[in-house]
C-alpha cells in the first residue's frame, strides 16, 4: 500500500533554518515510521521558487533570480541528505516539468468554466505575496504588519466563490481532513464568512511560469507552488496524497485554496492537511524576516542529528508552538540521551561482555513478567502515539520502560549477581541481563523514526544485523522466540556522550557564525546577502541590554609581537584590575597616542587568546575605508566605568 506525504516547498529566499528543519524532520520520522508498518512511502519536498520575494532576495545578493534560485535549492538540498532526510522527491517549482504541470491545471480549471478574466485593484502585500482583500490604502498587512501597496491589474481569477458549499460539505463529511482541531476551526470559519474570487496570475512579477494566454501573465505563487505536489508524483500513481504536512501559518491556502483547484480540475484531493506549531526562539517566531533563525547544521554537529530531532519532537508538543534555546537542548541531551538511554545501552551491553563473555544470554527462567507486561503497553502506546503524530508522548512512553528498566536493574544488581558462584544466581543474573537488553532492542524499533542513526547503532551494538528500518513495527512483539538470546554483541561504543554544557552551547554559536559567513557567500554578495531590509533583523532593546557598554580609559599599549595589526592594552573600566585587551588597531594607533585615552569598551564578550594574549573584552571603533578603523570617543568628560545605554 502506498502513502504519499509531503513536506511545505520551501521559498528560496534564504537558506534552510530550523523551522524549515523542523517539518522536514517530522515528515521523515512520519515516513520512517509508516515504512515500518509495510506502506510503500513517499516523500516529497522541495522548493517553491518564484515570486516577488525571490526576485528581491536575488537582486540584493547581485544575481539573477535563476542563479539564485539554483543556490538556494541546492543549499536545501545538501543540508536535507547531510540530516539523512529519506526524501524520495525533490521538487523545484522552477523545473520545466513542473511548468507544465501548472499549465495543465490551469486549462483544466478554464475548460470547466472555473477561470475567468477580470481587473483588479487592491491592497497588496509584497512580503506575504496576497492581496490583503478589506484592506484600504495605506493599511498594514495583518499578517506582517507592512504597509500594503495598491496594485491594479487585469488578471485572471479562479471562481474560490463557486467552491464554499462543497468545502464545507468536504470538512463535515471527513472531519479529519485538517488537523489539529483548532486549525480545522479556523478554516471553518474563514470559509462560512464566504469566499471571494481569487487573482491567480499576475504580469507585475517577470519570475513566475507564464500563463498559456496572450500577455506577459505569470502564475500567482499559490497557484504555482501547491501544484508541486502533484507535479512529483505525477509520472506515478501516487496521487492523491496521504498527507500534507505543515506549519500553521498556511492552513489556508492548503485547505481552501488547493482543494479548491482540484474540485475545479476534477482530481482526487489530498486525504489530510496536518499543521504543526511554531518553534520561538525568546517567544517570537523563529523566521528569517524576523532575523531570529538559528541554523540546524552547527546544532547536529555539537549534539548530533538523532539529539537536534530527539529535542524537537520531544520538547515540542506536536500542533502547538514550542520554543527553542540551546540550554533547553544540551539539557534534554544530557538528562535524557546521555545519562537516559545512553546510559542504560552501555550499562547492559558492559554487563554482558563482562558477565556473559560478550553473548546476549538466553535465561532458563524467562524474562522478568513485570518488565514484560510494561514492554507490551509500551508497544501498543507508543505505536497509538505515532498514529496520531502525538511524538512527545510516544518518545515519553518508551522513557518510561527505560526508566522501569533502570530500576529493575538497580534492585536486581547484576553485579552482586556475578559474584556469587550458585546456579540461582547465575540463572538471576541471566535473567535481568536479557530483561534490560531485550528493553533496548525492542526501545530500538519503537525509537527508529525519531532517531534513526542512534537507533540503529544500539541494535548493531545487541548482534543485530539486518537493517533496524526494515523492521516491521506493527508485528513488535516482546521477546519473541529467536530474537536475541545467543548472539554475540556488536563493537561496544557510546551513543551519547555527556556534554558539558557551556562548551557546547559556546561550540554551537561559534560553529553558527562560521555557518552564516559561509551561507553568505554562498548565496550572494557577503554583506548584502546578509542585510537586513528595511524594518528587518531588528533587535529589541532588551537584546540591546544584553551589550555591555562602559566607559574605559587605556593604562598601557604595546604592540603583540608577530601581528602587525594588533595592540595589547591594558584598559581601566572603574574594576579593581584594569582589563587585558588585544585590538586590531595598530595600523591605525601608535601605542603612545592611546596612553590615557578614554574609549567604550565592550565589557561582557566572552574572553578568548589572540596570539597567545588574553583579550577580555573589545574596543570600539568605527570601521571607515578598508576597514581602517577610528576609536569612538566622547566630547565631554565621561567618567571611567559609566555604562554607556
Ligand atoms: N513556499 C511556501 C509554502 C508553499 S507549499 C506548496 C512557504 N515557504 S516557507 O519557506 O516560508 O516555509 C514555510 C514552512 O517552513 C512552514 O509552513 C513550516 O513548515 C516551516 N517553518 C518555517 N518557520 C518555522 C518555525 N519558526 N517553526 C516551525 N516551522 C516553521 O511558506
Amino acid at each position: 500500500m502506498k502513502y504519499y506525504l509531503t513536506t511545505p516547498l520551501y521559498y528560496v529566499n534564504g537558506a534552510p533554518h530550523l523551522g524549515h528543519a523542523y517539518s522536514t524532520c517530522v515528515a521523515d520520522a512520519i515516513k520512517r515510521f509508516r515504512r515500518m508498518q509495510g506502506y510503500e512511502a513517499v516523500l516529497t519536498t522541495g522548493t517553491d521558487e518564484h515570486g516577488q520575494n525571490v526576485e528581491r532576495a536575488a537582486k540584493r545578493a547581485g544575481r539573477s533570480a535563476a542563479e539564485f534560485a539554483d543556490r538556494v535549492a541546492a543549499e536545501f538540498r545538501r543540508q536535507w541528505e547531510a540530516a539523512g532526510i529519506q526524501y524520495d522527491r525533490f521538487i523545484r517549482t522552477s523545473d520545466p516539468r513542473h511548468h507544465q504541470t501548472v499549465q495543465w491545471l490551469f486549462e483544466r480549471c478554464r475548460e470547466r468554466g472555473h477561470i475567468y478574466q477580470g481587473a483588479y485593484t487592491g491592497q497588496y502585500c509584497f512580503n506575504c505575496e496576497l492581496y490583503v482583500n478589506e484592506a484600504k490604502p495605506g493599511d498594514p498587512c495583518p499578517d506582517c504588519q507592512r504597509p500594503t501597496e495598491t496594485v491594479t491589474e487585469e488578471n485572471y481569477f479562479f471562481r474560490l466563490s463557486a467552491f464554499q458549499e462543497r468545502l464545507l460539505e468536504l470538512y463535515e463529511r471527513h472531519p479529519a481532513f485538517i488537523q489539529p482541531e483548532a486549525r480545522r476551526n479556523e478554516v471553518l470559519s474563514f470559509v462560512r464568512g464566504g469566499l471571494k474570487d481569487l487573482s491567480i496570475t499576475r504580469t507585475t512579477i517577470q519570475w513566475g511560469i507564464p500563463v498559456p494566454v496572450e500577455g506577459r501573465h505569470v502564475f500567482y505563487v499559490w497557484f504555482d507552488a501547491l501544484i508541486g505536489y502533484l507535479t512529483a508524483v505525477r509520472q506515478d500513481n501516487y496521487w492523491p496524497a496521504d498527507m500534507h504536512l505543515i506549519g500553521k501559518e498556511i492552513v489556508r491556502f492548503h485547505a481552501v485554496f488547493w482543494p479548491a483547484f482540484l474540485m475545479a480540475a476534477d482530481l482526487p484531493l489530498p486525504k489530510r492537511i496536518v499543521a504543526h506549531g511554531w518553534i520561538l526562539f525568546e517567544q517570537d517566531k523563529m523566521s528569517k524576516s524576523r532575523g531570529n533563525v538559528k541554523l540546524p547544521e552547527p546544532i547536529q554537529k555539537v549534539v548530533g542529528i538523532d539529539g537536534l530531532r530527539y529535542f524537537l519532537m520531544r520538547e515540542i508538543v506536536f500542533g502547538q508552538d514550542g520554543s527553542f534555546s540551546y540550554d533547553a537542548l544540551v539539557g534534554r541531551y544530557n538528562a535524557d540521551l546521555a545519562n537516559g538511554l545512553g546510559n542504560l545501552a552501555s550499562r547492559t551491553l558492559n554487563m554482558i561482555a563482562k558477565y556473559c563473555g560478550g553473548v546476549i544470554p538466553g535465561p532458563a527462567a524467562g524474562l522478568d513478567a513485570g518488565v514484560g507486561r510494561l514492554a507490551r503497553e509500551v508497544i501498543f502506546n507508543t505505536i497509538d502515539c505515532y498514529e496520531n503524530l502525538e511524538f512527545s508522548r510516544a518518545l515519553e512512553a518508551v522513557w518510561s520502560l527505560g526508566a522501569a528498566v533502570d530500576k529493575y536493574i538497580v534492585e536486581h544488581k547484576p553485579w552482586s549477581l556475578a559474584e556469587r558462584e550458585d546456579l540461582e544466581s547465575r540463572t538471576q543474573l541471566d535473567g535481568v541481563l536479557a530483561t534490560a537488553a531485550e528493553t533496548l532492542r525492542v526501545s530500538c524499533v519503537l525509537l527508529y523514526p525519531v532517531m534513526p542513526w542512534a537507533s540503529e547503532k544500539i541494535w548493531r551494538q545487541l548482534g543485530q544485523t539486518d537493517p533496524l528500518g526494515e523492521q516491521r513495527v506493527d508485528k513488535l512483539e516482546w521477546n519473541p522466540p529467536s530474537e536475541l538470546p545467543g548472539r554475540p554483541l556488536g563493537q561496544i561504543e557510546a551513543v551519547f556522550p555527556r556534554l558539558d554544557k557551556a562548551e557546547a552551547i559556546h561550540r554551537m554559536q561559534e560553529l553558527e557564525q562560521q555557518a552564516r559567513r559561509e551561507q553568505a557567500e554562498l548565496l550572494g554578495k557577503p554583506e548584502e546577502a546578509t542585510a537586513a531590509g528595511p524594518g528587518e533583523g531588528k533587535i529589541t532593546i532588551e537584546d540591546f541590554a544584553k551589550v555591555e557598554l562602559r566607559v574605559g580609559q587605556v593604562k598601557s599599549a604595546e604592540r603583540v609581537k608577530g601581528a602587525d595589526k594588533l595592540l595589547h592594552l591594558m584598559v581601566d573600566i572603574g574594576e579593581p584590575q584594569p582589563r587585558s585587551i588585544v585590538a586590531g588597531i595598530a595600523q591605525a594607533y601608535t601605542p603612545e597616542q592611546l596612553l590615557e585615552r578614554k574609549v567604550i569598551i565592550v565589557a561582557n564578550l566572552q574572553p578568548r587568546k589572540l596570539r597567545g594574549v588574553e583579550s577580555n573584552g573589545m574596543v570600539v571603533a568605527a570601521s571607515i575605508e578598508n576597514g581602517q578603523p577610528v576609536l569612538a570617543g566622547f566630547l565631554e568628560e565621561a567618567p571611567v566605568g559609566s555604562r554607556l545605554k
